[in-house]
């Protein structure tokens, strides 16, 4: 066991429910793996077991069994305040809500039965302050009616993992399947029975915004951190958000000449052929395809060519003309409308044959996590955001506003760039993430601090933990 970490497994126990057998043993086999510790947080909940005339409550009971796990002050574990005090209703729909100044600066962790995260802005901290609660051990038992019902839809098994280290805390969710009790982390499933590898299908990266990716990160990813996780890369699809940054000629910078001198020289083929460059990263990385989201940065492209005069980008005219002239040659009437190839698909394919990139069209999905979204359009043309997408009759995974969160079976990615300058302005809650979504169907968001989200030793512990059959 590496003394120098200490991991510790966070989860939530609700009052007159059903314990989970299976579960409570997936635990154990992550807590004999690691050496963690367990910390449960209990919520209150009893049913209405009377008569529509009179009520009449349950008494309160908890399973035993983890009694001396709980915990119910505060705790700080790390960069981390536990709130064991706090009984939040396991029927309320924003756990998170109102609590944003109780951490003090600390990142704060809440019992609830849903698995919520959200990013506060900070101010000159580099990282968010972030927002968690814990997800359910148990099987949630709740008043029959439309707020018990809407409750238990919405519960989350899983729990929270921590590791206190020298130079930082990491943090992530794991997700439990309700029937098995297992549960990933890291590319490796807890159960009962074990610990065992788990194929991946997909990671999914946080707004890439090529030329301004961190290269610093990209490499720790796809050198170190995803061959541990990843041991299916060739099944393994990769899912890329805002691939472009359009710096060169963005329509954010119109109108400010004197914001932007200096770019008037600057090629927008000289910024694609980086694009063109990052993916052609030999077979990007080994791992399956690479798919295209249509993303605001990317479509920054199509409007360029479409609101700009060329006769005053001497620079970029004969690129400009070239791709509205392919624009135009490859629009089609689809049902009376207009129907056109995105300009950044257009140059690429004339750049290179990339046959493992593939431009999202319409639906793709993951594990049951709709991917072909970006996060900035949301629902019948409004502006998106986490809630928006958490209406949809799907679990999705968007990106767009470079703050990592999670809400009710939405997962939102961060960004994979370098710090930008218009986001040095003010509070930002931008951090850097991606989500891998596991063959078992769950998907697990990886928030980077200083480019990590692991502690060094994990990987061992759970390579040394792995059952029969994985000698290696
Ligand atoms: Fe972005």
């Amino acid at each position: 066991m590496s003394k120098s970490v200490r991991r510790v497994f966070i989860t939530n126990e609700q009052s007159n429910s059903r314990p989970h057998a299976k579960f409570k043993e997936s635990v154990r086999t992550w807590l004999d793996a690691t050496g963690g510790e367990l910390i449960v947080l209990r919520s209150l909940y009893r049913r209405n077991v009377g008569t529509s005339v009179e009520a009449e409550f349950e008494e309160y009971k908890f399973d035993s069994d983890w009694d001396s796990y709980v915990l119910d002050t505060q705790q700080q574990i790390g960069g981390f305040l536990v709130f064991g005090d706090i009984n939040i209703s396991p029927t309320t729909a924003q756990p998170l809500s109102g609590f944003g100044n109780f951490g003090r600066g600390l990142n704060c962790i809440f019992g609830h039965c849903r698995q919520h995260l959200q990013s506060l802005p900070t101010v000159g901290r580099g990282h968010p302050q972030y927002m968690l609660t814990t997800g359910s051990c148990v099987r949630n038992v709740f008043n029959v009616g439309k707020v018990g019902s809407k409750a238990k839809f919405n519960v989350t098994m899983g729990g929270i993992i921590l590791e206190v280290t020298k130079s930082g805390t990491y943090f992530r969710h794991v997700h439990s399947d309700k029937d098995t009790g297992e549960f990933t982390d890291l590319g490796y499933t807890f159960s009962p029975s074990g610990v065992v590898r788990e194929a991946t299908e997909a990671v999914i990266l946080g707004d890439t915004h090529v030329p301004f990716q961190d290269e610093t990160l990209y490499r720790h990813m796809f050198g170190k951190l995803l061959p541990e996780i990843v041991h299916n890369p060739e099944d393994t699809s990769i899912v890329v958000h805002d691939v472009l940054d359009f710096d060169t000629r963005n329509h954010h910078h119109r109108n400010t000449p004197i914001l932007t001198a200096g770019l008037e020289s600057q090629s927008v083929r000289d910024e694609l052929n980086k694009v063109n460059d990052f993916l052609a990263h030999p077979r990007f990385w080994g791992f399956k395809d690479v798919n295209i989201v249509d993303a605001n940065h990317d479509r920054a492209l199509d409007r360029w060519i479409e609101e700009c005069d060329w006769r005053l980008d001497p620079v970029n005219a004969e690129l400009m003309l070239d791709l509205a002239l392919k624009k135009l040659q490859s629009t089609r009437t689809v049902n009376g409308q207009p129907k056109q190839t995105a300009a950044l698909q257009l140059f690429l394919e004339d750049s290179f044959v990339p046959q493992y990139v593939n431009f999202i069209k319409g639906s793709m999905k993951f594990g049951g996590y709709e991917v072909s979204q970006h996060g900035d359009i949301g629902n019948n043309g409004a502006r998106g955001s986490l809630t928006s997408f958490a209406r949809l009759p799907t679990k999705a995974i968007i990106g767009h506003s470079h703050s990592s969160g999670m809400k009710d079976g939405i997962i939102q990615v961060g960004h994979t760039r370098l710090p930008a300058q218009y986001a040095a302005k003010g509070a930002s809650s931008w951090s850097q993430s991606i989500a891998v979504v596991y063959g078992t169907g769950k998907a697990q968001l990886l928030i980077f601090n200083k480019r990590r989200c692991t502690a060094p030793a994990t990987f061992n512990l759970y390579q040394k933990a792995l059952g029969p059959g994985y000698a290696e």
